[in-house]
């Protein structure tokens, strides 16, 4: 199969409407979509991916409204922050319907759901009479994609399309939230930092499983990874201690340059901003995987805002 890279949405709806999958751009990172509601799609989505069948799928919409037959019921914090960030990186588990189509939850009883941001996303949602189910387009563990370059690279010859969006704006996956006993609880650290969740709703607990065979809300512990050996530091003294005085490594900062004779230093960002350093993470990381570097090392940055979700990352991406 030739895969085409177009920004043509007419192109993706006939895919789309025909069982086929396309990967799209969203706010975050770019999935790889199919009808949500499709059991052949969603099957192709998890075969593409080399996904195993345990690890459920986020079901993406353009308005709240098109997500009501999907659910049982929307708690009201939930729909309150679902409404304050919506469009955006935030995605929400909620009990699911009948509608929802076993394979999408893991046979879960709860249905992850968003309406992403991104303009071409929207439109091409708003054609479409069914959600899209999409994971990240990645092989499975790999990292994830922040480009249409990206996805091409690694799913070249298994999809027919890629919706060329630009670079993501966010570059980490979405936070996912849910709600058990009237609090709200955090399943995976992203795009929507905790603080900004907080001033909406108060204090929220943070559960991020990092079991290695996740049947409740799923994050693995080994993920985001790339094929080289990555090790984490917090200060240069740190990284002395560990780095191959005699191999090639690449190390990644988070603002201050790493000068010496046998390694490359990328930055993520010159001003100290996690929003940009967020931006920059993955694509940071293939060009180090990339590289002729044969030792991978990533500074962890300061823990609050979309710090705590980059050092996540980075944690399950590391050896
Ligand atoms: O930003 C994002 O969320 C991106 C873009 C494409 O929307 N999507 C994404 O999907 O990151 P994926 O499949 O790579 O990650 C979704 C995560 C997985 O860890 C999965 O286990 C969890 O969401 N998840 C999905 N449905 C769930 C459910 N019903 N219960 C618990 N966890 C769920
Ligand atoms: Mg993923």
């Amino acid at each position: 199969m030739e895969t085409k890279i177009g920004d043509n949405i007419a192109v993706a709806v006939d895919l789309l409407r025909n069982n086929q999958l396309v990967a799209i751009p969203t706010e975050t990172v770019y999935g790889l979509a199919g009808n949500g509601i499709s059991h052949n799609a969603i099957f192709a989505i998890f075969e593409a991916k080399n996904r195993p069948f345990f690890d459920p799928l986020i079901l993406h919409f353009d308005r709240i409204s098109a997500i009501e037959p999907f659910v049982q019921d929307f708690h009201p914090l939930l729909k309150k922050l679902a409404v304050h960030f919506w469009p955006g990186p935030l995605t929400v588990l909620l009990p699911r319907s009948e509608k929802v189509p076993d394979l999408i939850t893991s046979g879960l009883d709860r249905v992850a759901v968003r309406i992403p941001n991104h303009p071409i996303t929207l439109a091409l949602l708003h054609q479409l009479d069914f959600p899209l189910a999409a994971p990240s387009a990645n092989p499975f563990g790999y990292i994830s994609p922040t480009t249409a370059a990206h996805v091409f690279a690694q799913l070249n010859g298994k999809i027919p399309y890629i919706l060329d969006g630009g670079s993501t704006s966010i570059g980490l996956e979405s936070t996912i939230i849910g709600e058990e006993n009237g609090q709200i609880i955090i399943y995976r650290l992203g795009g929507t930092a905790i603080e900004k969740i907080e001033e909406i709703v108060g204090k929220v607990i943070i559960n991020t499983n990092k079991s290695s065979n996740p049947t409740a809300p799923g994050m693995l512990k080994s993920h985001y990874a790339p094929r080289k050996p990555l090790r984490l530091f917090h200060t240069i003294a740190e990284l002395e201690t560990i780095i191959p005085k005699n191999e090639k490594s690449a190390v990644m900062t988070f603002a201050a340059e790493y000068k010496s004779p046998n390694s490359k230093s990328y930055i993520l960002s010159i001003n100290r901003d996690d929003k940009e350093a967020a931006k920059n993470l993955f694509a940071v990381l293939r060009e180090m995987d990339n590289s002729d570097a044969t030792h991978l090392f990533a500074q962890l940055l300061p823990e609050n805002g979309l710090g705590l979700a980059i050092n996540d990352r980075l944690q399950r991406a590391a050896v």
